[in-house]
This record gives structure tokens, C-alpha cells and sequence, in this order.
């Protein structure tokens, strides 16, 4: 028998169910992923809660195969830059196909990486496929996935702005993050408040209809 505890239920009265459901998801509606930050702090303890936040998630075999580098050093998010900065331009002027551009176009990203330097935090997200002690990870993507949109949700939550990057190749993430070989970088995300003139693609969702299937 594996040890077991009583199941806590987080209680909601039904009459108040469908409204929070749809209050929160008019709260993520409004989340946008944000290209120009300003340099205004961070709030303490938010990037703590964010990170305890993306660590509920469910993982397969609750491996919980995520590490979170929280990078906050000057110094450490130029050179982060400039290896991006450099992989970037690789990507965009020889590597990438032209159907890739194409998807691209619409949103007007270009190898440069400004705001890896004005957000005041940039957190680089690992999978960790093995380590010491550490049992042989399953559907680490899909776990680690998973972690990074409760990590998004929250920081939306407490009124702050991300950016979903995946710089490519992301090898060069272990040398300026310090993590061994058994870690892959999957995610890149620098987080902060908006600039005051920040604008953002206007570019929409699919309709529910469209998403949804019922059967
Ligand atoms: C897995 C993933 C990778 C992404 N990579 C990048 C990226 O490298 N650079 C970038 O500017 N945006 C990137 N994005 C952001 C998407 O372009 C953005 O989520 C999408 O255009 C929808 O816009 P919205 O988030 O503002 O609603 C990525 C998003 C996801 C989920």
C-alpha cells in the first residue's frame, strides 16, 4: 500500500462556479506577451511565488523535471545577450527557412535582443533530464510545458509582463546559466512591467468554436 493522505478539496459554492471560471479566463484574455520592458523593479517575493506557482504543476511520474534560473545580475544578462544576440542572427540570416520568416513576419521579431538586458529579470527555464538521484524523467516536455504557463498565469496575476522566448539553437543557455549537460534550456523569459509605450501585435485568438469540440 503506498502511504496516502485525505484528499483537501478547494471548496467553491456552485452558484459562484461558472463566474470565477469565467473571470479568470478574462484575466488570462488579457495577458499579451510583451516585447519592450521597462526597467522598473520587481515587486519582492513575486518571482518566488511565480516559481512555487509553476512547481504544483502535474509531471509525469512526478519527476517535476523543471529548473528555474532566475538571472537578475547585470553583468550576467549582457553576456546572456550577446550569446542570444549572436545565435539570433544566425537563425535569422541563414538558418531559418523562408516559411519560418513567414510565420514570423506578422510579429516583427528580429535577432535583436534588447529586452534580455531592460527587464529586470530574466528567467531561464530548464528540463532536466537527469542528475544525480534523479530518476529518468517521462514527458518532461510536456511537464515542464505545463509549469511554464502556471509561471506566465501567475506573474499575469500580479499585474506583470512576459515574453515567451526560445531563442534557437539553446545549447549556449548551460555555459551562461551555469547548469550541467543534463539540463536543456526549453524557455527563456524575461520578466517585468511594460514599457509606458509598449505595443504588441494585434493579432487575435480562434473562436471558441473553432477550439472546442463537443461531443
Ligand atoms: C513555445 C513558444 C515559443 C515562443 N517563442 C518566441 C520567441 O522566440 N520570440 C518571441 O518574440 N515570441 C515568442 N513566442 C510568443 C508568441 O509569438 C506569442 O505567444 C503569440 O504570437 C501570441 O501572442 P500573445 O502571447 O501576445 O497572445 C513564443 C511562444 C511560445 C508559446
Amino acid at each position: 500500500m503506498i502511504p496516502t493522505v485525505p484528499y483537501e478539496p478547494h471548496p467553491v459554492p456552485l452558484e459562484e462556479a461558472a463566474g470565477r471560471a469565467r473571470a479568470f479566463a478574462e484575466t488570462m484574455a488579457r495577458r499579451r506577451t510583451v516585447r519592450d520592458f521597462s526597467p522598473r523593479p520587481l515587486p519582492d517575493g513575486v518571482l518566488e511565488a511565480a516559481v512555487r506557482a509553476a512547481a504544483t504543476a502535474p509531471s509525469g511520474a512526478n519527476v517535476q523535471p523543471w529548473r528555474f534560473v532566475v538571472i537578475t545580475d547585470p553583468e550576467r544578462r549582457r553576456r546572456l545577450r550577446e550569446a542570444a544576440e549572436a545565435e539570433e542572427r544566425e537563425f535569422y540570416e541563414r538558418r531559418a527557412s523562408a516559411e519560418w520568416l513567414a510565420a514570423l513576419a506578422p510579429l516583427g521579431t528580429d535577432w535583436r535582443k534588447p529586452f534580455l538586458q531592460t527587464a529586470p529579470a530574466v528567467v531561464v527555464v530548464f528540463e532536466v533530464h537527469k542528475g544525480p538521484g534523479t530518476p529518468r524523467p517521462y514527458y518532461t516536455k510536456e511537464s515542464v510545458g505545463i509549469a511554464v504557463g502556471l509561471f506566465l498565469a501567475t506573474l499575469h496575476q500580479a499585474g506583470l509582463a512576459t515574453l515567451t522566448h526560445t531563442p534557437s539553437p539553446m545549447r549556449f543557455l548551460n555555459e551562461v546559466c551555469d547548469r550541467p549537460a543534463e539540463e536543456r534550456a526549453a524557455y527563456v523569459v524575461p520578466v517585468g512591467y511594460a514599457a509606458p509605450d509598449a505595443r504588441v501585435p494585434d493579432i487575435g485568438r480562434k473562436p471558441l468554436t473553432e477550439v472546442m469540440v463537443r461531443l
